[in-house]
């Protein structure tokens, strides 16, 4: 039991400008527009100029949540940043965010969980704030996957791209978020990862040439888990809400592949309307997914005031998260 409703009161997104479209990838490795379309949903990506780190997407994505909010940087207190592309290993992005925003003392610190990671920050804020110290917290998904993308792999080049959305969360008089279920299996965590760059494997001449620092990835195992892990996660919030599958007004999934969203939609016989997309335009941005798809689903007045929103993430650990929240 909370101890106070808290909720989502503002919400921005930057997406950088650089368009790469499938046709560009043709010309990069042997792959076709036909294949990635059909096999992924994904038309064109957004990627950050050169030198253009996480905090520089998140500072703008977090300015417009602010604004959105009606808040100033003196009312938050509290900054969570997920992220598996931080700028540098320390100091971290939210901490580096809230220089920028001259925010002052505010706590600051990210989360490492993929692409559930914008589901793992909303529901952490949302623990702080129900507690009572803290009043408002900037939430934000963060992410620049080309840094850490090889451009020579056709299985994965195809998939990413770079983006942030950022949420103010606080307390409020109705509705909110209403229940979160997260989860781990960490025995599946070599399915997906950057091996090199970390304490196991620290940079070196060797991890270079075995391109040890970009993202391997076994995409036909995952995509199984992340139907089952993601219907699964949908569900237990749903009941721990109250709620069924029918009560849900419209459903921000994580966006890594337009047929896992469709296997995970009809497994909870859930009609396409009530699916909310962004793929095509953004390909796979992990935690910046769920973050930006929730930004533009209420720019586009998808969601409206007393509206059944259900956020479904999963991603690389493995982790999952999914949250219910009503408008
Ligand atoms: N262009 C053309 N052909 C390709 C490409 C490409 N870009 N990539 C792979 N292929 C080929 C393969 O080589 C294979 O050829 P073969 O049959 O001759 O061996 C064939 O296409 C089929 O490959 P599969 O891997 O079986 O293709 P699949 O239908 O599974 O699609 C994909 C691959 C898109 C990666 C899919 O498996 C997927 O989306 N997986 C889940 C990814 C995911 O959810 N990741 C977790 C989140 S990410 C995060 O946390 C950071």
């Amino acid at each position: 039991m909370m101890l106070k409703r808290v909720g989502i009161i503002g919400l921005g997104e930057y997406l950088p400008e650089r368009v790469l479209t499938n046709a560009d990838l043709e010309k990069m490795v042997e792959t076709s527009d036909e294949w990635i379309t059909t096999r992924t949903g994904i038309k064109e990506r957004r990627l950050r100029d050169k030198g253009e780190a996480a905090s520089d997407l998140a500072i703008r994505a977090a300015s417009s949540a602010l604004e959105d909010a009606h808040l100033e940087p003196r009312d938050i207190d509290l900054v969570i940043v997920a992220t598996i592309t931080a700028d540098m290993p320390f100091p971290s992005v939210s901490s580096i965010l809230q220089g920028a925003l001259q925010i002052p003392r505010a706590a600051c610190f990210d989360i490492s969980a993929a692409c559930a990671g914008f589901v793992y920050a909303i529901t952490t804020a949302q623990q702080f704030i129900a507690g009572g110290d803290y009043k408002n917290a900037l939430v934000v998904g963060a992410e620049t996957l080309s840094a850490v993308t090889d451009w020579q792999d056709r299985d994965t080049c195809v998939l990413f791209g770079d983006g942030a959305g950022a949420a103010v969360v606080s307390e409020v008089r109705s509705g909110g978020i209403l229940s979160a279920c997260l989860g781990a299996d960490g025995s599946k965590g070599s399915l997906l990862m950057i091996p090199a760059g970390g304490s196991r494997q620290p940079a070196s001449h060797q991890t270079v040439d075995q391109r040890g620092h970009f993202i391997k990835m076994q995409g036909n195992k995952l995509f199984k888990l992340a139907v089952t892990l993601m219907t699964g996660a949908a569900q237990d919030a749903l009941k721990k809400a109250g709620l069924e599958c029918k009560d849900i007004d419209l459903v921000i999934p994580h966006q890594a592949n337009m047929r896992i969203i469709m296997a995970m939609a009809k497994k909870l016989n859930l009609p396409q309307e009530k699916i909310y997309l962004n793929i095509e335009k953004y390909g796979n941005m992990s935690s910046a997914s769920t973050a930006t798809a929730l930004c533009e689903a209420v720019k586009e007045s998808r969601v409206k005031k007393g509206d059944i929103v259900l956020l479904d993430a999963f991603g690389a650990g493995l982790v999952w998260g999914a949250c219910v929240i009503e408008w």
